[in-house]
């Protein structure tokens, strides 16, 4: 009895070496292989493109990417900076492009005064640009 006892307790053993040793493997991602609970490495911080006139979409109903710096600008529940230049209001003074009739709509399609809810976190659809290598090659033709 006592050696079935231990044969089943050193299987075991055996078994938990092999699997901790699966994740022992480095996980690599954009952070390299620094762990969860480790600080990584700061991302240098990219000069942000600035182009006159705005940036081409690559296709049909793309979210335009944004063709100027945003490091000032907040999107907080209590305010949004970019409506700040393009809310309808301010774009007039700003000069700011105006958001699509789109973005004053509800999802069931019934204008709005304001912009939607569902567009205030403008940043979840367009991003802005910076002068940097891809991080992986890409032969997109658009
Ligand atoms: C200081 C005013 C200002 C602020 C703040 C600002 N924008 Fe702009 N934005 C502009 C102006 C002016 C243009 C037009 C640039 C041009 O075409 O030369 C522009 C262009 C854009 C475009 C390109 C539109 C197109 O059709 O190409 C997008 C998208 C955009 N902004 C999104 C944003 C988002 C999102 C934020 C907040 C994170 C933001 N902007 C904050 C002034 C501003
Ligand atoms: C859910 C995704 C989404 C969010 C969130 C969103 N947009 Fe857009 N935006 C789009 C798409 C897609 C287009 C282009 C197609 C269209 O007309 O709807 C667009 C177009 C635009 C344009 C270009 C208009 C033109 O005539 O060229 C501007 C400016 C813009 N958005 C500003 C904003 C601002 C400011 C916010 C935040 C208050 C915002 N968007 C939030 C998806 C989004």
């Amino acid at each position: 009895m006592k050696t079935l006892i231990s044969t089943l307790l050193l299987s075991l053993l055996a078994l938990t070496l092999q699997t901790s040793s699966v994740f022992a493997e480095p996980v690599y991602s954009l952070r390299g292989t620094v762990g969860v609970d480790e600080l990584s490495e700061m991302i240098p911080n990219r000069r942000s493109m600035a182009v006159d006139g705005g940036i081409d979409v690559n296709f049909e109903d793309q979210p335009p990417v944004i063709p100027h710096n945003i490091d000032k600008t907040r999107i907080t529940l209590h305010e949004n900076s970019c409506l700040g230049c393009h809310s309808k209001e301010n774009q007039k003074i700003t000069n700011a492009v105006r958001p699509p009739k789109s973005h004053y709509r509800t999802r069931e399609g019934d204008k709005l005064r304001q912009i939607s809810t569902g567009r205030y976190f403008c940043t979840q659809c367009h991003v802005p640009q910076a002068y940097t290598k891809p991080l992986v090659n890409n032969d997109f033709k658009n």
